[in-house]
């Protein structure tokens, strides 16, 4: 079949997703667009593009399709079980930067590391040395697998733990945590991300109130993390409780996303 007949169809048949009929044809070809254009009379075998494409309409996001995902400029590797890192969560990255910048803190952890983008990218930038904790199996392989590949293993130390049975004392605790109310229905490509990754509770700022309390208790002087938009409110009411003092800051849609929080006490 022809590149241009196989898009035709690839794209008919995902309705509203057609964009996606080009990525994944980029990606099964290791080709750019300008490529796919300028030889679209091309013929290439499109039996495996359209089991890729049948397995995206079952809800296989891309980023499980082929194992990996971009962030912040980066290529990390991913796979189903572990939360796809999302562009969003670049502000929290870009606040953790400053913080880190700004006082050096010696002590620090990170609360639920996922693939490990955050951990591995600051460790990149700053050389220091980090523990980030998680309780997902498949997310410790993966993170160790990627701060391998960043050449970041030696400074950071990947612990599989709830984060309340850490011990020891900390400067600095930055999370993206799940913070999605349990009620909230979720795309069918979300669907299949892990739940313990993306829910945080009835109301949904459980795990957040959490990490709050936990870092009160751990006398953690600066606190960064990544929330719903619709829970800043109540977080500052909960920050303002236990002696932190919060800065908030907004995502390109005006949403509020991220907090950044320093001990007053
Ligand atoms: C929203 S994901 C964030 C992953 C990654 N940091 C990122 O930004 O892409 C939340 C992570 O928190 C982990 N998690 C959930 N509850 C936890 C707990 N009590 N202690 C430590 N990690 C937890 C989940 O397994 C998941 O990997």
């Amino acid at each position: 079949m022809t590149i241009k007949n196989a898009l035709t169809l690839a794209k008919s048949s995902l309705n509203t997703h057609k964009e996606e009929a080009v990525f994944i044809l980029c990606e099964y070809l290791q080709k750019d667009r300008t490529w796919l254009f300028l030889n679209e009379n091309k013929e290439f075998n499109e039996k495996p593009y359209f089991k890729l494409i049948k397995r995206f309409k079952k809800g296989v996001p891309f980023e499980y399709l082929f194992k990996k995902a971009n962030f912040y400029g980066l290529d990390f590797k991913i796979k189903k079980g572990i939360l796809i890192p999302r562009y969003d969560s670049e502000i929290l990255l870009l606040k953790i930067c400053e913080i880190y910048k700004k006082y050096k803190p010696k002590k620090i952890l990170e609360i639920g590391f996922g693939s490990g983008i955050l951990s591995i990218i600051l460790a990149k930038k700053f050389n220091c040395k980090i523990t980030a904790c998680d309780i997902s199996k498949r997310a410790l392989k993966m993170a160790k697998k990627n701060a391998k590949i960043h050449q970041v293993s030696h400074l950071i130390n990947f612990v599989l733990m709830d984060f309340k049975k850490i011990k020891g004392n900390f400067d600095f605790i930055f999370s993206n945590p799940p913070y999605i109310k349990n009620t909230y229905k979720l795309d069918k490509w979300v669907l299949s991300e892990p739940k313990k990754a993306l829910y945080g509770g009835v109301r949904g700022y459980e795990i957040l109130q959490d990490i709050i309390d936990f870092s009160y208790k751990k006398r953690v002087k600066f606190l960064a993390c990544e929330f719903g938009h619709d829970q800043k409110e109540i977080l500052k009411k909960i920050l303002k409780k236990k002696h932190f003092k919060a800065e908030f800051f907004k995502d390109e849609n005006n949403f509020d996303r991220v907090f950044y929080a320093i001990n007053t006490k």
